[in-house]
């Protein structure tokens, strides 16, 4: 296996020292790249270019290609490949996001759910790790990826994306037993789903719970949180020889950060509503925090963004434990350009903070 040429990434995770603060993006291959719409034009649509590794490899290194400034490269592939695995039929209607065939409502769907089997049933996603890694030839880490059991929960109840989660939340408080009995399904998928990517070379994972932040604080620790600290349990967290960082980010989870950082993760993932040296005092030296900067920012000229990224930088404050991202996913009417600005504004500006 080659050597890494850049592994800042996984040392600031662990918290090892660092020359520079690491720097990559959510969602950094996307619509926002002409490259990446003519490949999804070439391949047909999202889902073609998913389980298709050698498009979901091109498609990947697409913005490692055009910004040298980055730090790690992340998957090419979505969340809801566990829910389409499990027989819910998962497709994508132009501009309405995604879509099931198969809607889960009654606790009969839900025991009648399978538990995927990664190499079997999510194999082309297995390939496109395995793929990557080798075309990556050491030049950055490779992050896997998967959806929070309840964030995986919210689409298959709605049978889509959703502005309130009504049959989810009504599911949760009508018939608890059946929710849970759900997310234990989830929490067992996604970690053998995680194991198996980390295997095919993964180097490090992160689970993204985009609606957790929906939640009440009850909620959000027996719904959501519990299955996450399930999962992480039973990740593997070591393999070629190296530690496989774990990242747990909770959309809108800023008020829980202590309970998160005591669920065993190495890392959590901070929207932009929160204050990051403020979230550093909170969750002390028990882990490493990524984030936070609004995406809304790359609408904005160069030297706003270059501005914003110093504030962040100077909140954290000196040495390693910091992963720069934007606190939620790049969006498709970003300028390139401004994306480049912020990559390169992390660079130049952390170096102070770091000995
Ligand atoms: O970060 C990356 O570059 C890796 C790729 C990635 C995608 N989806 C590609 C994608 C990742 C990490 C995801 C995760 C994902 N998918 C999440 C959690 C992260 C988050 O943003 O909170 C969620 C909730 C999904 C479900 C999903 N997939 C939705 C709601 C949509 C539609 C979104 C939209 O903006 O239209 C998708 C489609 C999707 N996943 C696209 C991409 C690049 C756009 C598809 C297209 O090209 O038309």
């Amino acid at each position: 296996m080659t050597a890494l040429k850049n592994d800042r990434f996984l040392r600031a995770l662990l918290k090892q020292p660092v020359d520079v603060t690491p720097v990559w993006m959510m969602r950094q291959a996307g619509r926002y790249l002409p490259e990446y719409r003519a490949s999804r034009a070439h391949a047909g649509d999202f889902m073609s270019l998913c389980m298709n590794p050698q498009f979901a490899c091109e498609v990947t290194l697409q913005p490692l290609d055009r910004y040298p400034q980055l730090d790690a490269a992340i998957l090419f592939s979505d969340i809801l490949t566990i829910p389409d695995a499990m027989g819910q039929g998962l497709y994508f209607e132009t501009g309405e996001g995604p879509r099931f065939k198969k809607v889960i409502s009654t606790l009969a769907d839900i025991e009648a759910l399978p538990i995927p089997d990664p190499h079997k049933d999510l194999g082309y996603v297995m390939d496109a790790v395995s793929t990557i890694r080798r075309e990556l030839n050491g030049r950055v880490p490779l992050i896997g990826f998967s959806g929070s059991p309840w964030t995986l929960a919210t689409y298959m109840v709605e049978g889509g994306s959703s502005k309130d989660f009504r049959k989810t939340k009504a599911m949760l408080y009508d018939n608890p037993q059946a929710m849970h009995l759900l997310l234990d399904k989830l929490a067992q998928s996604v970690t053998s789903y995680l194991n198996g990517q980390i295997m095919a070379g993964a180097q490090a994972v992160q689970i993204f719970d985009t609606w957790g932040g929906n939640l009440s604080a009850a909620a959000y620790q027996e719904f959501s949180l519990a299955y996450m600290r399930k999962i992480v349990s039973g990740l593997i967290r070591e393999h070629e020889g190296r530690k496989v960082p774990v990242i747990l980010f909770t959309k809108g989870g800023g008020l829980w950060l202590e309970s998160i950082a005591d669920a065993g993760a190495d890392a959590l993932g901070l929207d932009w509503t929160c204050d990051i040296g403020q979230a550093r005092q909170r969750v002390g030296n028990r882990v490493a925090l990524q984030g936070n900067m609004d995406p809304t920012v790359l609408y904005a000229k160069p030297e706003a963004i270059r501005s914003e990224v110093g504030r962040i930088l100077a909140s954290y404050g000196k040495g390693t434990g910091h992963v720069f991202n934007l606190g939620h996913g790049i969006t498709p009417e970003v300028n390139p350009e401004h994306a480049g600005a912020f990559l390169r504004a992390v660079h130049e500006l952390s170096a102070q903070y770091h000995e």
